[in-house]
């Protein structure tokens, strides 16, 4: 489903009517509601919106656990943190801690010992079977994506390793253009969740978003192609000016 908002306000309100929806679903049904934030500034507006007066008290946040999609390799309080940007817009705000966030600990060393490190924590909260049927990667209620100018996802970034990933839960991932060693899910897991959000805002991903949306299928140079779940969800939540390059269907 892919839905055009006039602005990224209107489109963080839709995005929290709807995650309210899923959080309210989930937590009837099973008892808890996991969620994979996304990284980056897009989310922002959505996270202030969760937090407040308007939307705070639809989800019980005692029952909710928090991921992320990805994490820059940084400290949780550096400035590109999307730990932090979370932590400061909705979490703090929400006095949500402890036990109920899973960040990327980042302060424990390499990328690949920090990647083994959150894997191993999803296994724990999920389960995990890796047996001879194969492998049951951990279901979240919702993941939040948001795209990248060059049609990134996460941290699976144009022609790197990441994107070839079949088992792995999380990994490090090099990203020779930012000379830097990303953490990020893998698309099993992500392709595995019940719902999936993408939040798209700004001409400058107008190009990207029509490659991804409309282009030929070249999920190793548009990796936002990857995201295709396998019983789930996808919405693309996107504003007009992210949309300008978009075919629109005649009303
Ligand atoms: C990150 C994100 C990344 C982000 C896109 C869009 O760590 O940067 O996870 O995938 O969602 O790059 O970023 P903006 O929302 O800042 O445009």
């Amino acid at each position: 489903m892919i839905n055009v908002f006039p602005s990224i306000e209107a489109l963080s309100v839709f995005a929290a009517e709807k995650i309210c929806e899923i959080a309210v679903a989930a937590i009837s049904k099973q008892g808890n509601f996991t969620i994979a934030l996304a990284g980056g500034s897009t989310p922002k507006t959505l996270y202030q919106l969760l937090a407040s007066d308007r939307y705070k008290r639809d989800i019980d946040w005692s029952k909710t656990f928090f991921f992320f999609g990805d994490e820059r390799n940084v400290l949780p309080d550096a400035e590109e943190s999307n730990f932090r940007m979370a932590n400061e817009n909705l979490l703090q705000p929400l006095q949500i801690f402890g036990k109920n966030i899973f960040r990327w600990q980042t302060e424990i060393g390499r990328a690949e010992k920090i990647a083994e490190n959150y894997e191993t924590k999803i296994k724990e909260f999920f389960g995990y079977k890796d047996d001879s049927a194969g492998i049951v990667f951990p279901r979240f209620d919702l993941v939040l994506l948001g795209m990248g100018d060059d049609g990134h996802t996460a941290s699976l970034f144009p022609f790197t390793t990441a994107l070839q990933e079949t088992k792995r839960i999380a990994v490090a991932n090099r990203v020779e253009k930012l000379i830097t060693n990303r953490l990020t899910l893998t698309f099993p897991v992500i392709n595995n969740s019940a719902n999936a959000f993408f939040l798209v805002s700004g001409e400058s991903k107008a190009e990207a978003l029509k490659e991804v949306l409309q282009g030929e299928v070249q999920p190793d140079k548009f990796p936002a192609q990857s995201v295709r779940l396998k019983q789930g969800n996808l919405c693309w939540l996107i504003d007009e000016k992210a949309a300008l390059f978009l075919r629109r269907q005649p009303l």
